[in-house]
C-alpha cells in the first residue's frame, strides 16, 4: 500500500502523517508532500518511529515522484479558516491548489483513491472530479470527500450527553461539509433517546463544531488534531477494504441521484476498486426531512461552484 499526504507539512498534514506512520499496514510506503521547505524535515522526524512503514518526504518541485505508484492519496493542502470566515470563503484559493494537485494525480497515480480534505469540501471534490475528467480519467468510485470529522464530532457529543462510551455510539451524517448541509440523522442512533429540544440542539452543535473549534484557536487555524485521526481513520478504512475487508464509512461521493445532489454523503461500502456500493441513508424522520430539503439548494450550488470553475 502506498499513500501520499498532500500538504503534509500542514496542521491536519501533520497529525494525520503521525497516525499513518503507527497504523498503516506493515510494508506500507508513506509519501509526504508539500510546497513548505519544512516537509523533509517532517518525513525525517516520523521516520525515526519504529514501525515498518516507509516514511518520504517531497519538496514543491518533486510532485510527480511522491505520487508514483500510489494506491490512496490523502488532500490536505491549503488554507484553513480564521474567525468569522465561512468555508466558502476559502474557496479562491484552495480551489486552485486543489486543481493542481488533482492533476498530478490525473498525470501520475490516475488509479489511485482520492481523499478530499481541502476545504470548501461541498465543492472542491466536484473541482477534483472535473479535473479528472478532463484529463480522461475519472472513475467516479475512486473519488471521496472526507466527512468522517462530522461523524467522529457527532458521536462524541452524543456519547456526551447521554453519558455513554463514544466506542458504542454510531450517528450516521449525510449531505455535505458545511454548515446545514452536514445531516446528522439522530433518529437512527441505537439505544438513545432524545427530545425534540436535543434533536435541534445537538443538530446544531454538529453542524456548527468546527466553528467552536476556530472561534477557540482564536485566529490560530481550524480542527487538525480531530481532522488527523477523522482521516487516518477514513484512509485506514479505505487501506483495509482494498486488501479484501469489508468495510462502511461515511463519505462524499458522485451518487447519480436526481433527488438528492450530484455529491451526497452516503453510508458506503468500501472495496478493492473504491466505493463498492452506494447504501441507502434509510428513514428520515420529518425533521431531518425538513432538513434535508431546506439544504438540497445550497448543496447544488456547492457543487455547481466547482464544476463551473473547471468548465470555465
Ligand atoms: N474535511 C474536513 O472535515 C476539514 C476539517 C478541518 C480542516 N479542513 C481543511 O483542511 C485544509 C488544511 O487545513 P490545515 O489546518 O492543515 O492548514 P495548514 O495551513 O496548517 O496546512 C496546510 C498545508 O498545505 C500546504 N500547501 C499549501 N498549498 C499547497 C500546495 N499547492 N501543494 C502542497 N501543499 C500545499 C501548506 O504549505 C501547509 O503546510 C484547509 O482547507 C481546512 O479548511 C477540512
Amino acid at each position: 500500500m502506498k499513500v501520499a499526504v498532500l500538504g503534509a507539512a500542514g496542521g491536519i498534514g501533520q497529525a494525520l502523517s503521525l497516525l499513518l506512520k503507527t497504523n498503516l499496514p506493515a510494508g506500507s510506503e508513506l509519501s509526504l508532500y508539500d510546497v513548505a521547505p519544512v516537509v523533509p524535515g517532517v518525513a525525517v522526524d516520523l521516520s525515526h518511529i519504529p514501525t515498518d512503514v516507509k516514511v518520504k518526504g517531497f519538496g514543491k518541485d518533486d510532485l510527480a515522484a511522491a505520487l508514483t505508484g500510489c494506491d490512496i492519496v490523502l488532500i490536505p493542502a491549503g488554507v484553513p479558516r480564521k474567525p468569522g470566515m465561512d468555508r466558502s470563503d476559502l474557496f479562491n484559493i484552495n480551489a486552485g491548489i486543489v486543481k493542481n494537485l488533482v492533476e498530478g494525480i490525473a498525470e501520475n497515480c490516475p488509479n489511485a483513491c482520492t481523499c478530499i480534505i481541502t476545504n470548501p469540501v461541498n465543492t472542491t471534490v466536484a473541482i477534483a472530479a472535473e479535473t479528472l475528467k478532463a484529463k480522461g480519467v475519472y472513475d467516479k468510485n475512486k473519488l471521496f470527500g472526507v466527512t468522517t470529522l462530522d461523524v467522529i464530532r457527532a458521536e462524541t457529543f452524543v456519547a456526551e450527553l447521554k453519558d455513554k462510551d463514544p466506542a458504542n455510539i454510531h450517528v450516521p451524517v449525510i449531505g455535505g461539509h458545511s454548515g446545514t448541509t452536514i445531516l446528522p440523522l439522530l433518529s437512527q442512533v441505537e439505544g438513545v433517546e432524545f427530545s425534540d429540544e436535543e434533536i435541534s440542539s445537538l443538530t446544531h452543535r454538529i453542524q456548527n463544531a468546527g466553528t467552536e473549534v476556530v472561534e477557540a484557536k482564536a485566529g490560530g487555524g481550524s480542527a487538525t488534531l480531530s481532522m488527523g485521526q477523522a482521516a487516518a481513520r477514513f484512509c485506514l478504512s479505505l487501506a483495509k477494504a482494498m486488501q479484501g475487508e469489508d468495510v462502511i464509512e461515511y463519505t462524499y461521493v458522485q451518487t447519480d441521484d436526481s433527488e438528492d445532489a450530484a455529491f451526497f454523503s452516503h453510508p458506503v461500502r468500501l472495496g478493492k476498486n473504491g466505493v463498492e456500493e452506494i447504501l441507502p441513508y434509510g428513514e428520515l424522520s420529518a425533521f431531518e426531512q425538513k432538513a434535508k430539503e431546506d439544504m438540497l439548494e445550497g448543496l447544488r450550488g456547492d457543487i455547481k461552484l466547482g464544476v463551473d470553475f473547471v468548465n470555465g
